[in-house]
């Protein structure tokens, strides 16, 4: 190949999943054709209707769904497989998506071998059909030009991908399709063999087969099920959850194919047929979630008083009966993935639990080497293609590696036909009481078939926290953490998991800035947390209303944002998760911003009845006349800000105009820290990094129909227009903060205002009044 970079991606099949991998290829930033075949008709519209309809409902999904941000769907083009078919010459990689049937898909790539560009990369997205029998008979060319990309559904939010190549594959062609996939579409790869399922599809399945059967001869309901399997950190939905989100009808067709594929000693097979009460529900038509309507295990309907009701399945009866109270088993009373309590506690949950486990471990064991590379491979593909909270391996190490060898011996000897041979590493290991993973020197290594324990293994540029939080803390706070990365750059780590701008971290984040100064050091201003930081601390925000404290607090805020911004050192805020109200106004005075394509930005100032006070009004007026000129600023920053509007990605917070150009943004999470130390040191050194000159005065503007209602939001609509509207004079910029500020004072004056905070503080939920 010797153009590396992937630009132009071509989709065929424009189904459930084709439609997902072009929008994120389109997220990507990648020139998409998505095509499908044609339909009945003369016109181009017509015959496009399959694609066209796809793409027709992601833009009407809006920015919550597969497309990032509504520009991206600009460059999306539709078409058929009949039409435009010659259009595949110009790309650089080709994506199958269509129906899962070995003759159709080969057919296609006859075809497709007729017309692709000699560098182009064919992939297929099938999750059963073995490559070796997808490539039979095709030209040597297009041998080393072709691999399977299994994506999961939704691709967007789906982190895994599965890749399994040949020794024939181009290694120039793979490097550029990995290096897109995990750069450009942020996915995590992961390497398998050419077998049945892969991993997470042959692992996930055995384990939705294993923990149905077991609950079913237990005798457990299904709701008693779903909660043990919560407990042991499976997905949220538990495993019936899941069998209806997947379909019972799809879930027999699944299992016989890899049934059908496996060799006959293969563990799977004890759990392959399903029960005969899967064949029942499927001829009642009970078939689980299918769009609005939920009837499989559980039911959703509506009662007389509009009600939304949920029943469960009784798998003796098969009647439907109310969700019962929580069963008061001990097992049921502890805490979230504390498995080594789960699995020796003597009541029917731990019985569950210990079957469960103890067959998933072991068989996850028996995938090594044949199918994964190692260990990581297997807990990673669970994780972020099942939503496992921990792999089969991490599971082991919280059950214990000693207690868990007696769990397995225990239920061997019970009932052996449930296992094949035990893989002999697993025996070896559990005997010798070794974990899969440990630490050494601060590394975390892994617990390998044949060289004991070895690092594990990560693509360059990926950045974790534990990489940077080595030894001790420079700074060890309330709420954060200082770092020092080396004599040029610091890292102020915001430490809690949900992270609220009060006085003390304001505080602590103030000495890091004097540090950094003082020392001519970077500051990288990040949260270990899964919210960057979540604004102001209401809490407190009212205690200083009732004593008086308010405005030395929002004037704080004010001067260390704009110190931050004046530093003579470069401050990156590098952002994942949500970052609200103050968190933006904090991002908004740094240097440069690095985003996770997947954070969510908002002014939310509004839901608790006041108006962005620590230069957020300022900053995004500054903003929008850039992106959309000064007459259209305040419409557009007041349409934003009244109705505390929250990005669903980083792409659409810097079309609402919340971050400024000096931003980019990383779409595999994986990279954000990375990325964001990349581009702090290519500042430094710079004495001050340049931020743009004071805009110019605004045009005015006034909504058509008047603000006026007695509501408590049209007084705070008010109050924000006319804030927006006074930066029609010359000097504004400068001024805006006494203005935000004089705002804010009044607005905490009404009791209509602090209502909203209390409702917020206790619910979760914002009032409108
Ligand atoms: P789907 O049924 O939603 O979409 C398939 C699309 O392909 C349809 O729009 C159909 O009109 C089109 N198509 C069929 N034959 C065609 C042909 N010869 N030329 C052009 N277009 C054609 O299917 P879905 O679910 O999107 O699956 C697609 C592939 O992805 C299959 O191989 C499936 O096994 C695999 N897969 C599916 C997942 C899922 O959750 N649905 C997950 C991972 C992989």
């Amino acid at each position: 190949m010797t153009d590396t970079q992937i630009r132009r991606v071509a989709v065929i099949g424009a189904g459930v999943m084709g439609a997902g991998i072009a929008a994120q290829a389109a997220n990507a930033g990648a020139q998409v054709l998505l095509l499908d075949r044609p339909s009945e008709g003369d016109s181009f519209a017509e015959r496009n209707l399959i694609a066209a309809g796809a793409l027709e409902r992601m833009i009407k999904d809006g920015s919550r769904g597969a497309l990032m941000s509504s520009g991206v769907a600009d460059r999306i083009t539709v078409g058929n497989t009949e039409d435009h078919f010659s259009e595949l010459a110009g790309q650089d990689w080709i994506v199958e998506a269509i129906v899962e049937r070995l003759d159709v898909k080969r057919a296609l790539y006859q075809r497709i071998d007729q017309v692709r560009s000699a560098h182009c990369m064919v992939s297929s997205n099938t999750s059963t059909l073995p490559l070796k029998h997808l490539l039979d008979g095709m030209s040597d060319g297009f041998r080393q030009h072709f691999v399977v990309t299994h994506f999961f559904n939704p691709p967007r939010y789906m982190r895994l991908v599965e890749f399994v190549s040949t020794d024939e594959t181009s290694p120039e062609g793979l490097a550029a399709l990995k290096a897109f996939n995990d750069k450009g579409m942020g996915k995590t790869l992961i390497t398998c063999a050419d077998r049945p399922g892969f991993i997470a599809n042959r692992l996930g399945v055995y384990w939705m087969q294993v923990a149905l059967q077991e609950a079913v001869s237990l005798e457990l309901d299904v709701q008693q099920a779903d909660q043990v399997m919560q407990l042991c950190g499976f997905p949220r939905t538990g495993v019936f959850g899941l069998w209806d989100l997947c379909g019972i009808d799809l879930m027999p067709e699944v299992t016989a194919s890899l049934s059908r594929l496996l060799p006959e000693e293969d563990a799977f097979q004890r759990y392959a047929r399903s029960p005969e009460l899967i064949s029942t529900m499927i001829e009642k038509g009970w078939h689980g979630r299918k769009g609005k309507v939920l009837q499989g295990f559980y039911r959703q309907s509506i009662n007389d008083q509009g009600l939304k009701q949920r029943h469960q399945l009784n798998l003796m009866t098969l009647e439907y009966q109310m969700l019962s109270d929580k069963t008061d088993w001990p097992s049921l009373q502890l805490k979230k993935g504390d498995l080594s309590a789960l699995v020796q506690t003597d009541d029917k949950g731990g019985e569950y639990a210990r079957r469960v486990l103890s067959r998933v471990i072991a068989y996850a064991a028996s995938l090594l080497p044949d199918v994964a590379e190692d260990i990581d491979a297997i807990d990673t593909a669970m994780r972020l293609g099942y939503n496992w909270r921990f792999g089969p391996f991490e599971l082991r190490d919280r059950i214990g590696a000693s207690t868990f060898d007696a769990l397995l011996h225990e239920e061997q000897n019970r009932d052996p036909m449930a296992f094949a041979k035990t893989a002999p590493w697993l025996q070896q290991a559990s005997a010798g009481d070794k974990p899969g993973y440990c630490q050494i020197d601060g590394v975390t290594h892994q617990l390998t078939l044949t060289e004991g324990y070895q690092p594990i293994r990560r693509a360059e540029g990926i950045v974790l926290w534990s990489d940077l939080t080595q030894g001790q803390p420079l700074i060890e706070g309330q709420f954060s953490r200082l770092w020092q990365l080396d004599d040029e750059l610091l890292c102020f780590e915001l430490s809690a998991r949900i992270n609220t701008l009060n006085t003390t971290l304001l505080g602590e984040l103030d000495v890091a800035l004097d540090k950094a100064i003082a020392g001519h050091q970077a500051l990288l201003i990040a949260s270990s947390g899964s919210v960057f930081a979540a604004g102001a601390d209401l809490k407190e925000f009212m205690q200083l209303r009732d004593s008086g404290g308010l405005e030395d607090y929002i004037r704080y805020g004010q001067r260390l944002f704009q110190r931050i911004e004046a530093a003579p050192v470069p401050v990156v805020a590098a952002v994942s998760g949500k970052a609200l109200g103050g968190g933006v106004e904090l991002l908004m005075h740094c240097h440069y911003v690095q985003l996770a394509a997947e954070a969510q930005l908002g002014l939310v100032e509004a839901q608790v009845g006041i108006v962005p006070g620590w230069g957020g009004c300022k900053k995004m007026l500054k903003h929008t006349a850039a992106l959309y000129g000064r007459e259209r600023a305040v419409e557009t920053t007041f349409n934003t800000l009244k109705s505390a509007q929250v990005s669903h990605s980083a792409f659409e917070a810097i079309r609402m105009g919340l971050v400024a150009d000096r931003s980019a943004v990383s779409m595999n999470p994986d990279r954000l820290l990375g990325d964001a130390i990349t581009v702090t040191r290519s500042l430094t050194g710079k004495r001050q990094v340049a931020v743009g000159a004071d805009p110019r005065p605004l045009i005015p503007w006034q909504p058509d129909a008047p603000l006026a209602d007695g509501s408590y939001q049209s007084t705070l609509e008010q109050a924000l227009l006319s804030l927006l509207n006074s930066a029609d004079a010359e000097g504004w910029y400068d001024a805006f903060d006494q203005r935000e500020l004089a705002t804010d004072q009044d607005l905490a004056q009404h009791a209509a205002c602090v209502a909203r905070m209390k409702h917020l503080l206790e619910t979760g939920k914002p009032l409108k009044n």
